[in-house]
């Protein structure tokens, strides 16, 4: 395996291929666009982002239209993914990405405003606290998660799948880890929402001080 954990394999192979299919509309951006003007309303100057495992970048594109400005890097493990993100012209500047695991991803610089989103639930969660330093050692400033929250570490079926979603209190754990991260606001969004194509997100907007 190429891979250190089977859960990146997933990923990196054919589940990772077809889910780019699958999810890739402008009403899923229309929803990111609603959900990120709320967060990105309580920030102020962001002029650079990271997302972990941006996929297409869904949410790069929601966000740069909020912030049009702002230059967006990624990192991503599916290659067709990072090769549409990376040749997509929406993006001037286009997007800086990073065809790697995070698990394998050398921190270089820092971003403003570091994001991942749906991201840490597919997490192989003995890996868990290493990503959670990828994303603090990122941060000039934000960090965002946006997951799906459970009190208490729980693995549920992803599809038909075991051993490949998992939902926990994740930014309680890395509020927990680092002393000058301090959380500034926390928000869910609904997949029955009357207007927006939403999955059922809890998001957490945290700063590092
Ligand atoms: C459920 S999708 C979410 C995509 C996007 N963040 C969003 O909110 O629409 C999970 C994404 O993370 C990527 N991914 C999963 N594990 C990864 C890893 N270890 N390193 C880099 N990317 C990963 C997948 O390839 C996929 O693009």
């Amino acid at each position: 395996m190429k891979y250190k954990t089977q859960q990146e394999q997933f990923w990196a192979e054919e589940f990772g291929d077809a889910y780019i299919e699958r999810n890739n509309s402008q009403e899923q951006v229309a929803g990111n666009i609603a959900m990120f003007s709320k967060i990105l309303g309580k920030t102020s100057g962001i002029k650079s982002i990271i997302e972990f495992g941006s996929n297409v970048g869904e949410n790069l594109k929601a966000i740069k239209t909020l912030i049009p400005s702002v230059e967006c890097s990624a990192i991503e493990i599916n290659h067709k993914a990072a090769e549409i993100l990376s040749n997509d012209d929406f993006f001037k500047p286009k997007v800086k990405v990073y065809e790697t695991s995070i698990l394998d991803y050398k921190t270089e610089n820092l971003y403003d405003f570091v994001l991942i989103k749906g991201v840490l639930i597919h997490i192989n969660p003995n890996e868990l606290h290493n990503v959670y330093q990828k994303l603090y050692d990122s941060s000039n400033c934000y960090i965002c998660f946006a997951e799906y929250y459970n009190p208490v570490p729980v693995s549920i079926d992803y599809h038909g799948n075991s051993d490949k979603l998992f939902k926990r209190d994740f930014a309680g754990e890395f509020l927990n880890m680092y002393s000058d991260v301090k959380l500034i606001d926390y928000g869910f969004v609904y997949h029955g929402d009357n207007v927006y194509d939403y999955d059922d997100i809890t998001w957490f907007l945290m700063e590092k001080r």
